[in-house]
């Protein structure tokens, strides 16, 4: 992990309900349905090379989380692209930036939960910080949570909402375990996703991921669904349990933040031949991984969204 904070993101602007403002100004209201409820949407994005990765899927994205929730007045794709367009050039930034795009159902009138005391409509928050993929490229190593993922019987993953406090659970017990993230299990056991990223699982050649029901339906795991099938990978979306990942060839995590990341190990077992530090890396070289890892990079380069010149 980078020191932090970075100082490249002192004097951040930062659009905040229609403005741009300086980071020191760049504020929500105490009244804010995000403060009072978590009631909030929100996209990860990532800009490589003057590009923004998969833009199209993460507006659309934004629009469903929006719609499910029932938020007034939510902006159209194009008002949120000139907002993070009008962002990025205020910061100079075209290339080497993470945002977080974040759409709150808005101010309330009095503090409180209902809907009804949003009288001004969602509130958007552009925030683009210089950061490089957040994981160390050697991999990652992680627990099982004894936090399970939601239920759609509860709070459906596939509302890309700001109650995280689930995923937040999960952390907490890695962060105490010493590893870098926690894998969620869905009510049955098996395995839903980590507290941040979709999981994969490479044994004889076939690539496997558990299907979108408990996790978030993430566009980094749809890109490399895509790119396997593509590529002439066996890939298919299946139940895994946790007992076939730790006997796994190859796991692998995936998310805009992060891109694709080795897992060298779960709940203390060793995954494949990989080892922390340096003894798997001739391995991992080989791996259906690095491959992955390959192609993601090459479609980053070239296949977003251009920023205007
Ligand atoms: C819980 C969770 N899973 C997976 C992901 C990865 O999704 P994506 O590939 O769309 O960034 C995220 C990203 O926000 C997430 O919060």
């Amino acid at each position: 992990m980078p020191k932090l904070p970075d100082p490249r993101n002192a004097n951040l602007m930062i659009h905040v309900g229609g403005v741009l403002l300086p980071r020191a100004e760049a504020k929500v209201s105490v009244f804010d349905s995000s403060v009072q409820g978590g009631d909030a949407v929100w996209e990860g994005l990532r800009v490589y090379n003057g590009r923004v990765m998969m833009l199209a899927a993460h507006l659309a994205r934004l629009q469903a989380s929006a719609k499910a929730m029932a938020f007034a007045q939510i902006p159209s794709p194009d008002e949120v692209r000139r907002a993070l367009f009008e962002t990025l050039a205020a910061n100079g930034m075209r290339d080497g930036a993470h945002v977080r795009l974040t759409l709150t159902r808005g101010e309330k009138v009095t503090s409180g939960m209902s809907p009804r005391f949003n009288q001004s409509g969602p509130c958007l928050i552009v925030l683009a910080e210089w950061k490089a993929p957040v994981y160390d490229a050697a991999g990652v190593r992680l627990i099982t949570s004894s936090w399970r993922r939601n239920s759609p019987q509860c709070v459906d993953s596939k509302i890309h909402h700001n109650n995280l406090i689930n995923n937040i659970l999960a952390k907490l017990e890695a962060d105490a375990a010493g590893v870098d993230d926690a894998v969620m299990l869905d009510l049955e056991g098996f395995v839903s996703e980590t507290n941040a990223t979709n999981i994969f699982q490479v044994r004889g050649g076939v690539l496997s991921t558990p299907l979108p029901d408990y996790c978030l339906p993430g566009i980094t795991r749809q890109t490399v669904l895509e790119l396997a099938r593509e590529h002439g990978i066996e890939a298919v979306e299946r139940r895994l349990s946790l007992t076939e990942l730790y006997a796994a060839d190859e796991v692998f995590t995936t998310g805009t933040m992060g891109e694709l990341s080795p897992v060298l190990e779960i709940d203390g077992r060793r995954i494949g031949s990989g080892a922390p530090g340096t003894a798997g890396a001739s391995d991992r070289a080989g791996s259906m991984t690095a491959r992955l890892q390959g192609l993601y990079a090459q479609l980053a380069e070239t296949a977003g969204e251009p920023l205007p010149a």
